[in-house]
């Protein structure tokens, strides 16, 4: 019998014997398996398929539990004889390294799931479980690992509150394509949601506001109210709630781990309990007194019922985005800092991570916590979630500390999933499908001995644009799939386009199973010109930026030779190929054209986005010359710079018929200064 040996998800020509005509047949997994060897035949349910299962007692009733809520009817069975689907743990799998891997053997009579865990046995059974169709299972092995120990989903349950069932509808899913951690967040200004004991406070005023969008609170005051208060919008965990959740997850050998914001992002707690805030007034600020011993108690107490509730290994304390402005005019803050001898705010917040990761070592938990962690000083057994970029992540490996990545480029979910103007407002940005697939958390510069550090990938879903459960599951579907793959996969076996085919019928499947997942079928795609470079006169010529005009920084799109590269930008002004000016004297470019050039147009698009402020120009200046000194204006726009609420581009140029070796583009700022974002000027 002749072998296939193919990738997982590769289409499967198989030819069967007495059969001219060849059958084509695609193994529709996802996250993509290591290694997939099909033969001929198949395995066919039948009305009295046994289930037998030999694993502990524990992991026996949750594999039993999962097949029988899966559509395939089996009978459980004593023996292993028979026509018998067979999960058998054993004490050594040569064939995987990692102990969620597992081998899964398919004859025409007998299916074989081994693996040296209750999660590999369990990562076996959803890969069976995605096989079959009503064709049945096709005889071969699948011999599997993860790529990564840690794959991760986080979701925002403070801008918007998502209920209970809600997120076991979401860990059924998650544990479906192999994702093992779900990180809640689970208090930030907007919300807080988690009942804990010892300060009811949270649950009874800090868990309530007013306007159930976040973006009516956020531009109405922002207050809170009390439980219970006409229109007031929130909710929280009871612990109880808390306690079902986690077992329901331990139940798809998924951990959820808790994140408590520390020091900021604290308004809630601040309003509730303002005494623990630097001036002790409440709605005045979003840091904690990192100079009051009471702080600390209070998250010690806090802390202390969160781990009695989450049994996860890792603690998450947020980190991030302390703006700090309260701790250099407060007394405490100022004698802790002169006491610990700590020489700028960064290290009093770096104290407070230190201080909180004693705590938490001491009670057997890991301190986890967003990037920012790293300033001041990072605490010795941290680990940290990168999500300004690589950067944090990289530093972190680098001093010998576990990283998890999640760079914003690659994986924020709240960012538009496809062309803004079709979607549903989002925070900005453009995460397609395609972008989410393409991430490598390892770079391929990062020595051999680093790699193991980085522990693993997740994607994020910060809520303030997304108030309903449907939206929430459009933004997370499919491209959680797209990053299980990615965190489960390893390299050799990823294609874009296969998974494409697969991320559809899982589509299909998840929308049967009455999830709203982006209808991927529906996909406009990047700006029109962003995927494929443009031609035109200018392109490769030679840039010189006017005097005190150069680009931000931040936003260089690859330098001097940006604005004539023939790359048009996307969608966002993240894609590394928009060049930003924010300085007064705007921007104030000069091509070479290297000859007299006959030219016929001279344009560029900006682009308009509020809200990060982000303006059109409000005066554009396009000029030719032939020594590059004395210019002539050929065109002069006066452009009112209106604010709205809408992603906008604008393309300002010239057009007629002139001669020249010299072209100057010129544009400049207006009332609302901010960034100009262009991204190409086309000479044609
Ligand atoms: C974050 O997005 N502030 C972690």
């Amino acid at each position: 019998m002749k072998k296939l040996i193919i990738l997982a998800g590769a289409t499967l020509s198989l030819l069967f014997a007495g059969c001219a005509k060849e059958e084509i047949r695609t193994l529709s997994v996802i996250p993509a398996p290591l290694n997939v060897e099909l033969q001929q035949g198949v395995f066919l349910l039948k009305p009295g398929t046994g289930l037998y299962i030999d694993a502990s007692d524990g992991d026996k009733t949750i594999l039993e539990g999962c097949l029988a809520a899966s559509s395939m009817r089996l009978k459980p069975v004593t023996t292993e004889e028979g026509h018998t689907i067979v999960l058998k743990q054993v004490e050594q799998l040569p064939e995987v390294n990692s102990s969620e891997g597992y081998v899964l053997t398919i004859d025409p009579d007998r299916v074989l799931i081994r693996a040296t865990s209750g999660a590999g046995l369990f990562y076996g059974v959803q890969t069976m479980l995605q096989m079959a169709d009503e064709k049945g299972l096709p005889v071969g092995t699948i011999t599997d690992e993860p790529r990564f120990a840690y794959r991760g989903f986080m979701m925002d349950v403070s801008r918007h509150f998502f209920d209970k069932e809600f997120i076991k509808k979401q860990i059924d899913a998650l544990a479906y394509y192999k994702l093992n951690r779900l990180h809640l967040h689970l208090t930030d200004a907007a919300g807080w949601r988690i009942e804990i004991k010892k300060y009811p406070r949270l649950a009874e005023f800090a868990a309530w506001r007013e306007f159930s969008t976040w973006k009516e609170w956020w531009n109405n005051g922002r207050l809170y109210k009390e439980e219970g208060d006409k229109d007031a919008y929130g909710g929280y965990y009871t612990q109880e709630d808390i306690r079902e959740l986690v077992a329901y997850a331990q139940e798809r050998f998924i951990t959820i781990i808790p994140e408590i914001e520390m020091p900021a992002h604290s308004e809630e707690v601040l309003t509730a309990y303002p005494e623990f805030s630097c001036t002790h007034e409440p709605y005045k600020q979003a840091d904690f007194c990192v100079g009051n011993e009471k702080t600390f108690e209070f998250l010690e107490n806090v802390l202390t019922e969160v781990m009695e509730l989450f049994p996860s290994e890792y603690i998450h304390i947020g980190g991030d985005e302390a703006g700090k402005a309260s701790w250099p005019a407060c007394k405490l803050c100022q004698t802790r800092m002169k006491k610990e001898n700590l020489k700028d705010v960064n290290e009093l917040q770096s104290y407070l991570i230190h201080r909180i990761e004693v705590f938490l070592n001491a009670h057997g938990r890991k301190l986890l916590g967003w990037d920012e962690i790293l300033e001041g000083g990072l605490a010795p057994n941290a680990t940290v979630m990168s999500w300004r970029g690589t950067e944090g992540g990289l530093k972190a490996v680098d001093a010998g500390h576990k990283a998890i990545m999640t760079p914003g480029e690659f994986c924020y979910f709240d960012s538009y999933q496809d062309a803004p103007y079709s979607q549903p407002e989002a925070i900005g940005g453009y995460l397609p499908l395609a972008k989410v697939y393409s991430y490598n958390p390892v770079p391929d510069t990062l020595s051999a001995d680093k790699v193991s550090l980085i522990y693993g990938v997740q994607a994020n879903l910060f809520t303030e644009y997304i108030p309903t459960p449907e939206h929430a599951e459009m933004m997370i579907y499919p491209r959680i799939l797209a990053l299980s793959e990615v965190a489960w996969s390893a390299p050799v076996v990823k294609d874009y386009k296969d998974f494409y085919i697969r991320a559809l019928k899982a589509s299909d499947e998840l929308k049967t199973k009455g999830y709203h997942p982006f209808d991927l079928k529906k996909e406009i795609g990047n700006r029109p010109g962003a995927d494929q470079p443009i031609s035109h006169l200018a392109v490769g010529k030679k840039v010189v930026y006017g005097l005190d005009a150069a680009y931000y920084p931040g936003y260089t799109a690859g330098g001097d030779t940006a604005l004539v590269d023939g790359v048009v930008g996307g969608w966002t002004y993240g894609d590394h190929r928009w060049q930003g000016f924010i300085d007064k004297k705007g921007m104030d470019v000069t091509i070479d054209m290297e000859q007299e050039t006959n030219i016929h147009s001279v344009g560029a698009d900006f682009m308009q986005l509020c809200g990060p402020g982000v303006f059109m120009p409000a005066e554009v200046i396009i000029s030719i010359s032939n020594d590059g000194k004395e210019f002539t204006e050929l065109k002069r726009i006066e452009h009112k710079v209106v604010k709205d609420e809408q992603l906008s581009f604008t393309h300002f140029g010239w057009e007629g018929e002139t001669k020249a070796r010299y072209v100057r583009y010129q544009a400049f700022s207006g009332e609302f200064g901010g960034f100009l974002f262009t991204d190409e000027i086309v000479v044609k």
